[in-house]
């Protein structure tokens, strides 16, 4: 098993799209075991391929109490309801932001044995799944911020991390562009000043980072 590095924000990775993975082969078991391993080290309770430098649709997922969840080519069926909740990610330490999310999903993937398993998700699980997809898309919980007043330093980070204003764009090829490529667009031209986040002791500090 092998500690894998996590590409922090704003790696140009982090935006770009993964592929669909066509043969669940050794390697690539290996790899979603120490995508695994990884995310336990980081204490984080999910972790998405690109995170770590991997442009495939693979994602990893540990709820507390629950068995590791390694979920190969997955997508949301079904999104029921809408909440407001504080969400971090392993790819922008230190930080947490309210934003919208489902209230249960419905997803499906391919397991580790090949397998098309169907899954329900309430809650922190459906969360995790939601933020895990966005990263497979190119799509960083940054993204759904209403604005940047409900980003918040968590504090929790050493001072050892210095954060620039962050300007940032992704372009999309509009040829082949889908409705929701040119959507996407739409969410991801924005730019973060982060030096502009104040430090607010009101919000609860997010628990998890995924
Ligand atoms: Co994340």
């Amino acid at each position: 098993m092998t500690i894998l590095p996590i590409r922090l924000f704003p790696d140009p990775i982090l935006r770009k799209k993964s592929k669909e993975i066509d043969n669940i082969d050794l390697e690539i078991l290996e790899f979603s075991n120490n995508m695994l391993e990884t995310m336990q080290y980081a204490k984080g309770i999910g972790l998405a391929a690109p995170q770590v430098g991997r442009l495939v649709r693979l994602i990893t997922i540990q709820v507390p109490e629950c068995e590791p969840l390694i979920m190969f080519n997955p997508y949301v069926n079904k999104k029921l309801g809408k909440r407001m909740i504080p969400e971090g990610c392993l790819s922008v330490p230190g930080f947490t932001g309210i934003v919208e999310r489902s209230i249960s999903i419905s997803a499906t993937y391919i397991d580790k044995n090949k397998g098309k398993i169907q899954l329900s998700a309430t809650e922190l699980l459906s969360q995790a799944i939601e933020h895990e997809i966005d990263h497979l898309n190119g799509i960083m919980y940054l993204d759904h911020l209403e604005s940047h007043e409900k980003l918040h330093k968590t504090g929790i980070t050493p001072d050892d991390i210095h954060w620039h204003d962050v300007a940032y764009k992704v372009s999309i090829n509009k040829d082949n562009a889908t409705k929701m490529d040119l959507e996407t667009e739409g969410i991801i031209e924005r730019k973060i000043e982060l030096s502009k986040i104040k430090s607010d002791g009101s919000i609860e500090e997010a628990s998890f980072d995924v």
